[in-house]
């Protein structure tokens, strides 16, 4: 069976919900105080395992209390973390959220997260994984680090998906090193100067981003579902109508079930589905992790 392969981040997510966000030198009362495991990497290995993928973790943690704890919940939730490496001077990584009207902003404090160069990755790729493979990665890592281990993946025949967050530039040369690219509505126009909103700013921002050497783009649309294109067709997958009460991890979920689906031989569209719903659930409760649903509530 293939695996899935996340070379990523892991934070201590520290999230508080508030009524309103305050202005600056202001204090306002918070409630719900959160201390739970997160990182965009871990999500999308947790949302994996939790499908039921054989899921690896390529990582780095601090020798600290939120590293040790980062990988005991992922060892729990099936994540193998052999390869997780523990940084002897560097502190774990830390995210600050604040989650308001359902929505949330983030603060990151890097750390360890930034250790790991395209040679450790290769390492362990070359221990661990086979072509065919699926490698999934984001920017939470260092860039070159990222970028490079897209290539080695690519080079040794797996199955690359990048998921280009925060947004930062992909360099053009690294396009043909991926061959499913995921980006919500900011990060496709922070490739290409185009916001997609409706049908037809979606056809023109995908199209650029296939030209730019993309194989295959999806574009997540918040409440409004995702399109993405088959070939030259494009196909849009609604979103499931529910009421969130915390968006973290919503769009880590989604590509830790689609790499999962796609593991299984899923296609494409049966995949977006599952990991639409998948993330619809996660946004109904709190949290990043612990929020992300098994693969028997997904399938109700
Ligand atoms: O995508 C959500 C994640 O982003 C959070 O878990 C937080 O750690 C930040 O990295």
């Amino acid at each position: 069976m293939k695996s899935v392969i996340v070379f990523g981040s892991l934070n201590m997510d520290l999230t508080i919900q508030c009524e309103r966000i305050p202005q600056q030198g202001e204090t306002v009362e918070g409630s719900n105080f959160l201390s739970n495991p997160g990182g965009k990497g871990g999500n999308q290995a947790v949302a994996a395992a939790k499908f039921g993928a054989p899921t690896k973790m390529i990582a780095c943690v601090g020798q600290d209390v939120f590293g040790q704890k980062l990988l005991n919940v992922l060892e729990e939730y099936k994540v193998d973390c052999q390869s997780v490496k523990i940084s002897k001077s560097g502190q774990t990584g830390v995210a600050v959220i604040t989650c308001h009207e359902g929505d949330n902003r983030i603060i990151l404090s890097s750390g360890t997260n930034h250790e790991l160069k395209a040679e450790d990755v290769k390492e362990v790729l070359y221990k661990v994984a086979k072509p065919g493979d699926l490698f999934v990665t984001q920017y939470e890592c260092e860039q070159n680090t990222v970028l490079e281990s897209l290539q080695i993946a690519k080079e040794m025949g797996m199955y690359t998906i990048f998921n280009p967050a925060p947004a930062k530039i992909i360099p053009t040369q690294y396009y043909t090193y991926i061959d499913l690219l995921v980006v919500n509505q900011t990060e496709a126009e922070f490739q290409t100067k185009i916001f997609p909103q409706e049908e037809e700013s979606c056809k023109e921002a995908i199209q650029s981003m296939r030209q730019m050497g993309a194989q295959q783009v999806i574009i997540t649309l918040g409440s409004s579902g995702s399109i993405f294109n088959l070939g030259e067709e494009l196909y849009q997958v609604p979103a499931c109508q529910i009421e969130a009460v915390d968006t973290t991890a919503a769009g880590d979920t989604f590509i830790g079930v689609l790499a999962a689906c796609l593991a299984e031989e899923k296609d494409l569209k049966e995949s977006v589905q599952y990991a639409t719903k998948a993330a619809a659930l996660t946004i109904t409760r709190y949290g990043a992790q612990q929020a992300i649903p098994y693969r028997k509530e997904i399938e109700i």
